[in-house]
């Protein structure tokens, strides 16, 4: 059998934009995907659109912001269908706002959601990649994250926060066969970026070399060249994807 087919990767915040693009790319590669999701009724619906587009994809609830209800999710994963060998920490939120306008609670959200989210679904994992000398985490980070942005310091925090994780875990872990890295996307279209009021969007884009969002399936592309064993020489990695609106 193909080796690809036994394994299971988990893919955070899957029913979004990004989350929908990567999962079908991983099942396209052979995968057995698993979604996690937030509201069931979105998920099921989700999961049948695949279906009919051909992609068998299994759903999951969790709140990734949670540490428990991440255990939870996990354990489930691990009793149905077996051990997570490919992470995906893709959920995440924006709450922008000017620090002098921002709230705690809009602190406090993005930081849960987007940052401590990684070390909620990494931790509860991480043991199991270790027994089995394979693994493969994948952390969905920000241009924003690297270069910063007018009425995000939460969001810009979490994002470069999830990249200091990401080279501290991966040299921890680069003896057992576990890979850890970080991807940079700038503007993606999704609903994410939709949200931005349109002047400043296309202020924005204004602002990308290549003149347009990226494409959802650009960087699904992506996680699957670094989940694949080809990339088993990559860890501790930042890799931007944005059109070259950052270069550094
Ligand atoms: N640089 C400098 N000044 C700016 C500015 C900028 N980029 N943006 C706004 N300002 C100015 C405004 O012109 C305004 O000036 P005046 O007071 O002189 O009029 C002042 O700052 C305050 O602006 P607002 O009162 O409009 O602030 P606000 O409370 O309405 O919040 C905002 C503004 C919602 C943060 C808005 O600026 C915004 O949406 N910015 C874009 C944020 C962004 O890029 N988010 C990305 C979301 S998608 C994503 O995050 C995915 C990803 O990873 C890429
Ligand atoms: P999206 O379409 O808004 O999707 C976000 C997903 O995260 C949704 O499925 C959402 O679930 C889920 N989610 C939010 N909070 C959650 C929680 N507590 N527990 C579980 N799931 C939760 O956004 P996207 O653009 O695909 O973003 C995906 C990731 O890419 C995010 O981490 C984002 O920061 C990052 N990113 C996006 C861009 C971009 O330009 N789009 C650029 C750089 C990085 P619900 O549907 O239930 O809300």
């Amino acid at each position: 059998m193909d080796k690809k087919n036994k394994r299971i990767a988990l893919v955070t915040g899957a029913t979004g934009g990004l989350g929908t693009a990567i999962c079908k790319r991983l099942a396209q590669d052979g995968y057995h995907v698993v979604g996690n999701y937030r509201n069931i009724e979105k998920a099921q619906k989700w999961q049948e659109d695949l279906s009919k587009e051909g992609f068998k994809v299994e759903i999951v609830e969790g709140d990734v912001a949670n540490y428990e209800s991440c255990g939870q999710m996990i354990k489930t994963i691990e009793e149905k269908f077996g051990p997570i060998d490919i992470l995906v920490n893709n959920a995440g939120i924006t709450r922008d706002r000017p620090l002098h306008k921002m709230t705690p609670q809009e602190w406090h959200e993005v930081i849960a959601t987007n940052l401590d989210s990684v070390f909620n679904c990494a931790h509860q994992v991480i043991n199991g990649m270790r027994d089995r000398n394979f693994g493969r985490i994948i952390n969905i980070s920000s241009v924003n994250g690297q270069r910063g942005q007018f009425g995000q310091t939460n969001y810009s925090a979490a994002k470069a926060g999830m990249h200091g994780f990401t080279k501290s875990l991966a040299m921890e872990v680069a003896s057992k066969g576990i890979t850890v890295n970080t991807i940079s996307p700038g503007y993606i279209a999704t609903d994410m970026v939709m949200a931005v009021a349109e002047n400043i969007r296309n202020q924005i884009i204004s602002g990308i070399p290549m003149g347009r969002l990226g494409g959802t399936d650009e960087v699904a592309y992506l996680v699957s060249f670094l989940a694949s064993d080809e990339a088993n020489f990559i860890t501790g990695a930042n890799y931007a994807i944005n059109g070259g609106q950052h270069v550094y």
